[in-house]
């Protein structure tokens, strides 16, 4: 094997319920991923070093501020996957990592797990490693707490500090506005604030009531159920992202914050997408508009040779 080709989705989360933090400094959520038909894609080339170069399709999205060293996730996750085999040291198998990203970057859409999920399943073919999905899922635990649901894509239920997946039945397509903004909010920053404000925080609230709608199949129902308790926090570190959320409610839309922000997102049905994503464009012309589906695969691969 000398080339793979994979693809690795976006996520939302139609609901994010977050308890006080554990000892670990993490804190446990009780949520619902869902996976988008936005991709990055990730060709992995056999070479002598371990490389990794981003390139984004007609300047989608922004990515000079990525880094290209060992800490980009997609390195840790090749990393992660020698280490597993004790293949350190000189000797040990390198690839060019190529990948071609079209999830917003800071965003709340875990645009970077994605990259992670890419790599562990582009690697595990292209160097013939033979882990097996759950032995993957693990070292994707590792990588970080969206990853394990970046590789098995649909819908699941997460818990634990989201790494903890249950598939989950949904009866309907969904389609999706999303209003991504170039001021991104540091994910760790977002939860110290939700700590500061909830300082008697105990376990997370159950989505029962989402995961019913889901069943049901109900745009409106899902619309009505979806929460999530980094809204709060997301908005008062940044003011306008609650003002837009207002707004988008104020005017009958399902509107949401996407994961730690400051990604909003919005659900409709697929045959008003359209021209709610040209109606939203039009208002907020300091955002950028993004349409997408779901649910979708988890990372796969799309060619080997
Ligand atoms: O797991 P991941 O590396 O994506 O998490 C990024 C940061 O988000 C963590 O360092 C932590 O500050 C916060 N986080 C958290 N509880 C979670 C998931 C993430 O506090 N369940």
């Amino acid at each position: 094997m000398h080339r793979v080709l994979v693809s690795a989705p976006a996520k939302v989360n139609l609901a994010l319920r977050v308890g006080g933090p554990r000892p670990d400094g993490f804190h446990p959520l009780d949520t619902v991923f869902e996976a988008l038909d936005v991709f990055d894609d990730l060709e992995v080339t056999a070479a002598d070093e371990l490389t990794v170069d981003i390139t984004s399709p007609g300047d989608a999205v922004a990515i000079a501020d990525l880094p290209l060293d060992g800490s980009n996730l997609a390195m840790r996750a090749a990393t992660a996957l020698l280490d597993r085999r004790g293949l350190t040291g000189p000797g040990a198998p390198g690839a060019r990592i190529s990948i071609t990203k079209r999830i917003p970057v800071a965003g709340g859409m875990a645009g970077g797990s994605a990259d992670a999920a890419g790599a562990l399943v582009a690697l595990n073919k292209l160097w013939d490693l033979g882990f097996g999905a759950d032995e993957l899922e693990r070292i994707a635990a590792d990588l970080g707490s969206d990853v394990p649901f970046a590789l098995k894509g649909s819908v699941a239920h997460g818990q634990g500090r989201g790494e903890l997946l249950e598939a989950v039945q949904v009866a309907s397509v969904h389609a999706w506005v999303f209003l991504t903004r170039s001021d991104g909010l540091s994910t760790p920053a977002v939860f110290r604030e939700f700590d500061r404000l909830n300082p008697q925080a105990g376990d997370p609230a159950p989505t029962t009531d989402l995961r019913a709608a889901l069943e049901s199949g109900s745009i409106d129902d899902i619309g009505a159920a979806m929460v999530n308790d980094l809204e709060e926090p997301a908005a008062s570190l940044n003011p306008e992202l609650g003002q837009m959320l207002g707004q988008l409610r104020a005017d009958g839309l399902h509107a949401i914050l996407s994961g730690s922000g400051p990604t909003i997102a919005v659900l409709t049905d697929p045959d008003s997408l359209h021209a709610i994503a040209q109606q939203l464009a039009a208002r907020y012309p300091h955002t950028t508009v993004l349409a997408a589906c779901g649910p979708a695969a988890g990372a796969h691969v799309r060619e080997a040779e």
